[in-house]
């Protein structure tokens, strides 16, 4: 195969109707990035919020109404669909979508379902990356039959340990436990009474690892893959990253101890033995991975695999991408992603979300939203949880919007992202003040 880093103009000659999946501040992030493509002729999200409203068109359909997307694509003449979560992914929305005799040029930008078990089971990653030798924590599972032989398992397992529901739990399915008497309880709520629903009919128990987390993100055409920016995500709803876990409270990009010596061993012991695995087994595996990683003594282990890219570390790793995305995904799709070579901006990237006053527990929604008037250069503001009232715009979701600054350092991006957090106005408005402290020498900024 001639191996070439220039595109060839003849083959993207086509321009692509785009619909994305989701209506978060990722899938914001996408049709912002989408929308300044070359290549983009028409651009909807499903369903989209008021963010996207403004770049694309709002389509009131879930992303799991297949049949009703099927339909939509057929009228709108739709070329690509972009799932910004998993949830369509792992029920098999490339499967169904891709291939109907109604829609044979369709193409979906994620993996088939059978490669989305990476995400949507636990089991079926710990085994993969057990079988294929990929570095991960030690783990028993257990069916509901097995419930005595894992609660023996348990009494003798070092503290703390992992419990993780098999499978999609909303981010909610895993609980470090570091009393012995907690574990066997939150084990039996699980497997017995289904505490996470059908999710929690398998669970992993699973060696806990002491180290720091990193996100790393590729996207692949099942044989090559680009590597995106990396990020860290701050999942804890309080400062110091304390209190419950949230979707993602913030993110920064990049991230300071990865660097090409850690890369290199994330390839060589987790992307490339994932990737080859996934085709050895039957079912390659296409579109973005997120490898959620904990870092042992310098060394990657995997966490998880999300089949999807992450939320808010889209909205801080999307601004640092030069590259035209819609030409990614096009060249995925004819399977010559190696013709493409990215490239990324130096600076420094600081997500901080906004998010409703009670959030990760009950809050209000429907609540009157302003926005500065004024963006500064290098400043984004994409939308979350927010709609239209009558014309006004409200809050409507737990996390409400994300504010990513790029600037020269950290320390700068921050000032400028937790400037314009201030300039936002909406009751009981939250954010934290402190994304990016483990990086940031100043103790002022620990806060
Ligand atoms: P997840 O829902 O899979 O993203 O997991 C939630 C969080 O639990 C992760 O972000 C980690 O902080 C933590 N976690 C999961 N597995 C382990 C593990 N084996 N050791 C230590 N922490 C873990
Ligand atoms: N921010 C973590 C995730 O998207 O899974």
């Amino acid at each position: 195969m001639v191996q070439t880093n220039k595109v060839n103009p003849f083959s993207l000659q086509k321009k692509m109707r785009t619909l994305i999946l989701g209506g978060g501040g990722r899938e914001h992030a996408l049709a912002w990035k989408l929308s300044q493509s070359k290549y983009c002729d028409g651009l909807f999200v499903a369903p989209g919020n008021a963010g996207t409203a403004m770049l694309a068109e709002n389509i009131p359909i879930s992303p799991l109404s297949f049949a009703e997307l099927a339909d939509f694509c057929r009228e709108q003449r739709i070329d690509m669909v972009v799932p910004g979560s998993e949830e369509a992914l792992v029920a098999g929305i490339a499967d169904r979508l891709s291939g109907l005799a109604s829609l044979p040029s369709l193409h979906i930008v994620g993996p088939s379902q059978a490669a989305a078990q990476l995400e949507g089971s636990k089991a079926f990653a710990k085994a993969f990356m057990q079988r294929h030798g990929i570095p991960t924590a030690a783990y028993r599972v257990f069916h509901r039959e097995e419930l005595e032989a894992g609660i023996a398992y348990l009494r003798q397992h070092p503290l703390p340990v992992v419990l993780k529901a098999d499978g999609l739990a909303a981010g909610k399915g895993v609980l470090i436990c570091r009393d012995r008497d907690e574990a066997i309880q939150q084990f039996e709520a699980m497997l017995r009474h289904e505490k996470f629903g059908q999710a929690s009919q398998r669970v992993v128990v699973e060696q806990y690892l002491e180290g720091i987390e990193v996100s790393m993100f590729l996207f692949t055409d099942g044989h090559h893959y680009l590597l995106l920016p990396e990020a860290k995500d701050y999942k804890r709803i309080g400062e110091g990253d304390t209190g419950l876990n949230t979707g993602g409270m913030g993110a920064v990009s990049p991230v300071p101890f990865v660097d090409a010596i850690f890369t290199q061993k994330v390839e060589t012991r987790i992307i490339l033995p994932t990737l080859a695995g996934m085709r050895q087994e039957g079912y390659p595996y296409r579109g973005f991975l997120f490898l959620g990683l904990m870092v042992v003594n310098g060394d990657p282990y995997v966490i998880e695999y999300n089949c999807r890219l992450g939320d808010p570390e889209t909205e801080a790793i999307l601004p640092r991408i030069r590259n035209d995305l819609m030409e990614m995904f096009m060249l995925a799709q004819q399977g010559k992603l190696h013709q493409m070579q990215l490239s990324f901006v130096d600076e420094h990237a600081l997500t901080l979300m906004l998010a409703s006053g009670g959030y990760p527990g009950n809050y209000r929604k429907g609540l009157p939203l302003q926005l500065p008037a004024h963006l500064p250069e290098g400043c984004y503001l994409f939308h979350a949880g927010t709609a239209r009232q009558q014309g006004q715009l409200v809050t409507a979701g737990g996390r409400v919007l994300a504010i990513t600054s790029l600037a020269k350092d950290l320390p700068e991006a921050k000032a400028k992202s937790l400037q314009l957090a201030t300039e936002v106005q909406f009751e009981g408005k939250y954010f934290r003040r402190d994304i990016g402290w483990e990086f940031l020498s100043d103790a002022a900024s620990q806060k």
